[in-house]
């Protein structure tokens, strides 16, 4: 009987046999899960007998609405409930209907706050600016609050003609009547928590600053406060090991610490194309850093390379950055290395780190090689263009090699 794995203050207990639930989602989610499960067994066999994992299929997206008539069901949340830890492909979200993202449920029921993406340029991987390998981010993206709390209503639904009319009556703020609400919040603790998360990363992994993205100048109250609450973690908490770039512009010495600035979100789009070597890790509210962590994806190679991880203290599930890709679905053209790569964070949040290692070095070899999926090919002549299993196969070979 495999074992289960459990998590004590936000880390990971791992046994060697542990049980590890997959869903394979949606869209090209099936045959990316296929590739890269045959990586993980080989990256796994590979660094020896004692350890072994067992996988155990859920369901959530398409295939659990027709197999149990909900896209979210209770024994899919039981099951990432009793093992902690899940690995899942993309899941759909229709734009505009009735359907509550599963992936947005999935981050609320199981407090995963925060949402890592690191972005580094595997040598051998076409890249839009002229020298990437200065980039090499963790992004961290606030996964519960901000226009992403779900608290929204139709143009001509009732709540929305009574929020419109308590903003008319109580603080003379007339709307047109034809305007739909959202409500963007952003609290101190749950931000102080997440930012909490972000700096201890940075300190562990002796990362060089900590650069908090906000749209403060024009939302003071909620992007404002994130980043006050952001310096006030890092001076309350770690003061001994931060410093701010202020203090190093006054002649304050970052030697040893990790320094902590700030920048407005427009900018800092301009600033990781221009001067990526800038900056390192980056922390930011939720839509920000959706927009961001997929421009930076596009910096190393596009959605296609992208890893990540939802994580919170109790559970944590990993994912790749990108969508179903429908465009692309059933045709074996999708790039599992989004999927591998999050796998390879997995391994290392299980401490696991020669298996995440193993897994990471398999793809760099392979794309060095040449040999790539459709999306990184883009009509090149110097690389042969292979399937989705062929790069899985390849893959798994370095990943097992002895
Ligand atoms: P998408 O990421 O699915 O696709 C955007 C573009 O990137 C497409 O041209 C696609 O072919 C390409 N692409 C994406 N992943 C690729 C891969 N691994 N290899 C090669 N090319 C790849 O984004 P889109 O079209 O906005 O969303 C489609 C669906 O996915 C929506 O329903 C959306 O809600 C959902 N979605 C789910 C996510 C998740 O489960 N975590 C994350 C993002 C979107």
């Amino acid at each position: 009987m495999p074992s289960l794995i459990k998590m004590k203050d936000g880390r990971a207990i791992t046994p060697p046999d542990p049980e590890i639930p997959f869903i394979a989602g949606d869209g090209i989610g099936p045959e990316i899960w296929l590739a890269a499960r045959r990586v993980f067994d080989a990256a796994v066999a590979a660094c020896g007998k004692k350890r072994r994992v067992a996988w155990l299929e859920s369901f959530a997206g398409q295939a659990a609405l027709k197999a149990r008539g909900h896209t979210l069901p209770g024994e899919t949340l039981d099951v990432i409930r009793s093992h902690a830890v899940a690995i899942k492909g993309p899941i759909g979200t229709p734009v505009g209907s009735g359907f509550t993202s599963v992936n947005v449920a999935l981050r609320k029921i199981f407090d995963l706050y925060a949402c890592v993406r690191p972005q580094k340029w595997i040598p051998g991987v076409p890249a839009p600016v002229p020298d990437p390998s200065k980039i090499d981010f963790v992004l961290f993206r606030e996964n519960l609050e901000d226009v992403y709390a779900g608290i929204e209503w139709s143009s001509k639904s009732a709540e929305a003609g009574y929020v419109r009319n308590f903003l008319r009556t109580e603080f003379h703020i007339d709307l047109p009547d034809d305007s739909g609400i959202g409500i963007k919040p952003m609290s101190e603790a749950i931000t102080k928590r997440f930012v909490r998360r972000a700096l201890r990363f940075a300190l562990d992994r002796r990362r060089r600053s900590v650069t908090f993205v906000h749209k403060g100048n024009i939302m003071k109250f909620t992007e404002g406060a994130f980043r006050t609450w952001g310096y006030e973690v890092g001076r309350m908490e770690f003061g001994k090991r931060t410093v701010t770039e202020g203090e190093v512009r006054e002649g304050a010495s970052a030697k040893g610490k990790v320094v902590l600035k700030d920048r407005i979100a427009d900018a800092m789009f301009q600033e990781v194309i221009l001067k990526p070597g800038e900056h390192d890790v980056i922390v930011c509210p939720n839509l920000n850093g959706d927009y961001l962590s997929d421009a930076c994806a596009a910096l190393v190679g596009g959605l296609g390379m992208a890893p990540g991880a939802n994580i919170g203290d109790q559970a944590a599930i990993f994912e790749a950055t990108h969508g179903t890709a429908p465009d692309i679905a059933g045709k074996d053209l999708g790039n599992p290395s989004g999927l591998i790569l999050s796998g390879a964070m997995m391994f290392e949040f299980l401490g696991w780190e020669d298996v995440a290692a193993r897994i990471r070095g398999a793809v760099e070899g392979t794309v060095l090689a040449g040999t790539v999926t459709g999306d990184l090919a883009r009509g090149r002549k110097d690389v042969t263009q292979v399937g989705t299993q062929k790069f899985g196969e390849l893959v798994a070979a370095g990943a097992g090699k002895a």
